[in-house]
């Protein structure tokens, strides 16, 4: 079994892809954590780094995971550069529940972020010449169940970005909003939305065109899904909307993939 989490698409992508290999099934987290897994014996769990660590929806939702604790558990993090110290709080959480990750490795693929701060993830689709090599080995090492961590970077500066209060920080400050003048209530951004945190609304006042409108919830963990797959930009960050070439979808997953009905979490 293959757990993930992803926003656009690229640990989707890398999940996929090793299944093909080892014939596990694939799961969404949020939707694994409603499940006893407690017989599958081998899990995996691909999600990205954020801010030198774990998005703070995959730290909230493994701890409630019911796997065995004679699994063989592999992790990979996906990330534009820096996996950060999310490897060493992801073995702090599964020891807590009396469980030891037996592999771990990260893979470079274009940052989903870059567009917040107006540089073009599609321009860095440079990183999949490399993404296909590293995968080759991923896959080899997990057929055979080895025992390797390749991936053991710490430092301070990560561990101050993943305290409570950088958390929080990080939250408030790229929490996605929705300009009401340019979206059209197509909910598109609901449907790709992992935390399923976006609702569709009737307008106070609708426009001849325009009824409804998207709102976004409480529940945000700044994956930038909606971001990146709104038709109109209308999703801002910091007040600065996105550019159209700066959206990005990894390019083997489809919308359709990335819109799987979630249950409602946290
Ligand atoms: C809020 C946020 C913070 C991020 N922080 C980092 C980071 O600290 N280091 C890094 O290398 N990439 C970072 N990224 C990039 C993602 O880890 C990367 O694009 C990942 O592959 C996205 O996976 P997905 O397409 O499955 O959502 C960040 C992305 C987001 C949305
Ligand atoms: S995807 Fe964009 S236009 Fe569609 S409902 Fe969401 S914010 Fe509005
Ligand atoms: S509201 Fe947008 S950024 Fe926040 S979790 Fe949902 S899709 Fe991700």
């Amino acid at each position: 079994m293959i757990l993930y989490f992803s926003g656009t698409g690229n640990c989707l992508a890398v999940a996929r892809q090793i299944a093909k290999f080892t014939n596990d099934q694939v799961m969404p987290l949020t939707e694994a954590v409603r499940q006893d897994l407690t017989s599958e014996r081998r899990i995996g769990l691909i999600y990205p780094s954020y801010d030198f660590n774990m998005p703070p929806a995959v730290r909230n939702l493994v701890p409630q995971l019911k796997i065995s604790t004679n699994a063989y558990i592999f992790i990979i993090i996906t990330c534009g550069a820096q996996a950060g110290n999310s490897i060493w709080t992801i073995r702090r959480l599964l020891r807590e529940k009396g469980i030891e990750m037996a592999y771990s490795h990260k893979i470079r693929v274009p940052d989903n972020s870059a567009i917040v701060f107006g540089r073009n993830p599609n321009d860095q689709k440079w990183k999949f010449e490399r993404f296909s090599k590293r995968l080759d080995t991923i896959i080899a090492d997990v057929q055979a169940e080895h025992k390797a961590h390749h991936y053991a970077w710490w430092s301070p500066l990560a561990w101050f970005m993943g305290t409570k209060r950088m958390e929080q920080w990080m939250l408030r400050t790229f929490r996605p909003a929705v300009n009401e003048t340019k979206c059209i209530g197509c909910g598109i951004c609901s449907g790709v939305c992992p935390m399923r945190n976006i609702t569709i609304t009737d307008r106070e006042k609708p426009t001849a065109t325009n009824v409804q409108l998207a709102a976004v919830g409480p529940h945000c963990t700044v994956c930038l899904a909606c971001l990146h797959a709104c038709p109109q930009q209308a999703i801002e960050v910091g007040a600065k909307s996105s550019v159209k070439a700066h959206q990005y979808r990894h390019p083997d997953i489809k919308l359709k993939d990335l819109s799987r009905p979630h249950p409602q979490l946290l």
